[in-house]
């Protein structure tokens, strides 16, 4: 069965990205000049998926108005011949149905994808995506995930990649045995954030899951975990304990946005891989570290 939904978190606060996020959703902060949620929508178009479910919560309307045609600025760029300014970034909205639902509570990440469950159907499979990781791949992440749980009945697949051990204790970790590829995983079980030392493995998540609705029974079934939160994680390693769950190492380019240090990364490794940045870029480490008095 085809995935053709998507749910997208988007309630948080962005604490690390203040004071920008006292009026700015953190998702809309831009690499360069576009906000960094629209990548993680295009790799969900990119993936076939034709509903995306926006969990919000208050002052975060700009990201809803980005994916919203704007017809009096299309209208004033006409006027001026410069219609093309908004290009692709615009058109995105031709190809998706955007959906909302506001989180009123912040009870963590487990509780934002169960104020989704009325727009899955029992028995669909849907994609998870987060948006503090970005994946650059030619076959977007959700779309590899979404293969193998649509050869295997709708089941769940996580997406996963290795981490050095000191980084355990920044994700969703998960066990299991390795199938004959030696990419894809039956998962025994998954733990939220394990410090180094009782990590069962250096296999991480991003942010990227294939779920099917039995998720949100689970959901409902646990007790708050790490943080004093509802984890999807522990959601997750309670429906592998019920059916069969798997884990798969992608392929892709990751790049953490989730704090200034790793934007700032992120936004260098984007200048440097788009053709109308990528000189300017170069010229512009160079001439301000020279100002500066620093070798490279
Ligand atoms: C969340 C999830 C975690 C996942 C991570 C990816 O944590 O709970 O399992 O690995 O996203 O970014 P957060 O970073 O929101 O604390």
């Amino acid at each position: 069965m085809k995935i053709k939904k998507a749910i997208i978190p988007v309630a948080g606060k962005g604490t690390r990205f203040l004071p920008a996020t006292k009026t700015i959703p953190k998702e809309m902060i831009p690499l360069i000049n576009v906000p960094m949620i629209f990548y993680v929508v295009e790799e969900a178009v990119k993936a076939g998926i034709e509903e995306i479910v926006f969990i919000t919560s208050k002052g975060k309307e700009a990201i809803e108005h980005f994916f919203q045609k704007n017809t009096e600025l299309e209208e004033f760029l006409a006027d001026k011949g410069k219609q093309d300014l908004l290009g692709s970034y615009n058109s995105i909205s031709d190809k998706i149905v955007i959906k909302t639902v506001e989180q009123t509570e912040q009870l963590g990440l487990g509780h934002a994808v169960l104020q989704a469950e009325s727009f899955i159907e029992p028995g669909e499979s849907f994609a998870v995506l987060l948006g503090d990781d970005l994946v650059l791949s030619d076959s977007p992440v959700t779309a590899q995930l979404a293969k193998i749980s649509s050869e295997n009945n709708g089941c769940s697949v996580i997406g996963v990649m290795e981490v050095p051990n000191k980084d355990t204790k920044k994700y969703g970790i998960v066990k299991g045995e390795f199938l004959k590829d030696k990419k894809t995983l039956v998962m025994d079980s998954m733990v939220e954030k394990p410090s180094p030392e009782v990590a069962p493995t250096n296999l991480a998540t991003p942010g990227r899951y294939i779920l099917n609705s039995q998720i949100f029974n689970c959901l409902k079934e646990i007790p708050r975990g790490a943080g004093g939160e509802y984890q999807l994680t522990d959601a997750i390693n309670l429906l592998c304990q019920k059916e069969k769950v798997f884990a798969h190492i992608f392929e892709g380019d990751r790049f953490d946005t989730g704090n200034p240090r790793a934007y700032l990364a992120a936004t260098l490794e984007f200048a440097l891989r788009n053709k109308d940045f990528k000189d300017d870029m170069i010229e512009i480490i160079k001439e301000t570290s020279q100002r500066h008095g620093i070798q490279l």
